[in-house]
């Protein structure tokens, strides 16, 4: 290992890059350009750190695998600390492979599977407040339904609209917590209080429901009754009640962002290609007819999951995954020295054109012939990559393929004219200024 990583080329300290918490349209747009430019490894000055962009598939499934030699950036720990507390997401080493392991028992096909009529019966409920002709803003709409459906498919609870928009805050405050966007100090102090405010209650209404539950020893069928009968059949190695409450919402925050991000950005991309709707309703009307999609649907909604795929190609919520060596590293014969980020980009791997021909054409027909499987891994990553790869992966495959289906049986969509889309990525990757869509309902 004798060459610094730090001798390739790159931008150097031209990087407009400052900080990747907070990412915007021309920082993204660098990325892409360095990704293009510059070679499998690029390094970069991000503010005072040293940061090295991978762009090729075998470095980011090594760095995926060694994921042990890398630990998450301080500041997400600040920013979600409170919030997650031990969940798996801020874990690493020992405890988060004890978590992980007893954790994802609870995503297993056959029981997730029966989640799919809730997530069909709550999109249906939120098609019934559209109307035809209406120009609505569905991201909050994706927002509400997602959390609407993890809340129930966690605590099998119906969240009432002030509670809806009590954990919409804490979990929105997370958020911009995470880019300190738009915020003095005082406001931040103000904030603070409503935000422990909220968590408290939260908190103690997690802690009851747990109580009730060991009294009881009722299994409500949820991931919260899941966990505590997995954690017990685990060497009867029971979570405590403050770890249950600290897995349950990690899944919540984790979950329900960026599913709404997903949607969201296929709906945009729906309305903006109407012979992709067009196909679309074609499959849908070929495998479903008039009647309402089910989890047996799923394997014949090919389009649909391509549909989707295309959307989170485009458009990764997680665009960007920072990664801190803990310990020199080796690339390729390069030293990447302790302490520095290694950027594993979504979004820029994904609008790779060695790999993806018109890589920024929206163009779901690319997924036929089982595209996925033909690519190398670490190219096309919307979940993450090796053994921290997303839990809920199949949970969200299945919740999201339901809800398009449901949503484009019933309406047709447009973008309003003129509506220039803005990329914001903190957390996730959003529209900034949300998804205004002229709504038509489809001829019956
Ligand atoms: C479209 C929806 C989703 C996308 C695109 C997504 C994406 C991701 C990505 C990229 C990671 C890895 C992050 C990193 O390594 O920095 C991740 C981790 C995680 N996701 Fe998801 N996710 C989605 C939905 C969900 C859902 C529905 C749940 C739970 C019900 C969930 C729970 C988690 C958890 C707990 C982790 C941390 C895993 C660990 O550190 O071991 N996600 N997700």
């Amino acid at each position: 290992m004798n060459q610094h990583i730090f001798n390739l080329p790159g931008p150097g300290r031209e990087s407009v890059v400052d900080t990747l918490a907070n990412l915007n349209e021309e920082k993204l747009a660098f990325l892409t350009k360095c990704s293009r430019e510059y070679g499998d490894v690029v390094p970069l000055q991000v503010g005072i750190n040293q940061v090295v962009l991978l762009n090729c598939p075998s470095y980011i499934e090594q760095v995926s695998k060694d994921r042990s030699l890398f630990v998450r950036g301080p500041h997400v720990r600040t920013a979600l600390q409170r919030l997650l507390g031990e969940g798996i997401f801020l874990q690493e080493g020992e405890s988060w492979f004890h978590q992980r392991h007893i954790t994802q028992q609870v995503f297993y096909h056959q029981r997730i599977t029966r989640y799919g009529e809730t997530i069909v019966a709550y999109t249906e409920r939120l098609l019934n407040r559209w109307r035809d002709g209406e120009i609505r803003n569905v991201q909050p709409d994706m927002m509400r339904l997602t959390l609407d459906i993890m809340w129930k498919v966690i605590f099998n609870h119906e969240l009432t609209e002030e509670e809806a928009q009590d954990i919409a805050y804490i979990l929105g405050i997370s958020t911009r917590l995470f880019d300190q966007e738009g915020f003095n100090d005082q406001q931040l102090a103000m904030q603070n209080l409503r935000y422990e405010r909220i968590l408290e209650q939260m908190d103690q209404y997690i802690y009851s429901l747990i109580q009730q539950r060991r009294q009881s020893g009722e299994n409500s069928g949820d991931l919260l009754s899941m966990l505590m009968q997995v954690s017990h059949e685990d060497n009867n190695s029971q979570m405590s009640d403050r770890q249950l409450r600290d897995e349950v919402v990690t899944l919540l925050f984790a979950g329900q962002e960026a599913l709404a991000v997903v949607l969201s950005w296929t709906l945009i991309l729906l309305s903006l290609h109407p012979e992709v709707q067009t196909k679309l309703l074609t499959e849908l009307n070929e495998v479903l007819g008039d009647r309402c999609p089910s989890v047996a649907d799923l394997p014949n909604l090919r389009y649909t999951e391509s549909i989707i795929k295309e959307a989170m190609r485009l458009y990764p919520p997680v665009a960007v995954m920072p990664r801190i060596a803990i310990q020199d590293y080796e690339i390729d014969g390069y030293k990447v020295p302790a302490g520095c980020t290694v950027l594993i980009s979504a979004w820029t791997m994904h609008r790779h054109p060695h790999f993806f021909e018109e890589p920024d054409t929206f163009n779901p027909d690319r997924w036929a012939n089982d595209l996925e499987k033909q690519l190398p891994r670490g190219v096309y990553f919307p979940f993450g990559n090796g053994p921290r790869i997303c839990i809920g992966k199949s949970f969200a495959q299945m919740e999201m393929v339901l809800i398009i289906a449901t949503i484009a049986q019933k309406y047709q969509l447009t973008l309003v004219p003129d509506f220039h889309i803005i990329l914001w990525a903190t957390i996730t990757l959003r529209s900034k200024q949300g998804v205004p869509v002229k709504l038509e309902k489809q001829c019956q």
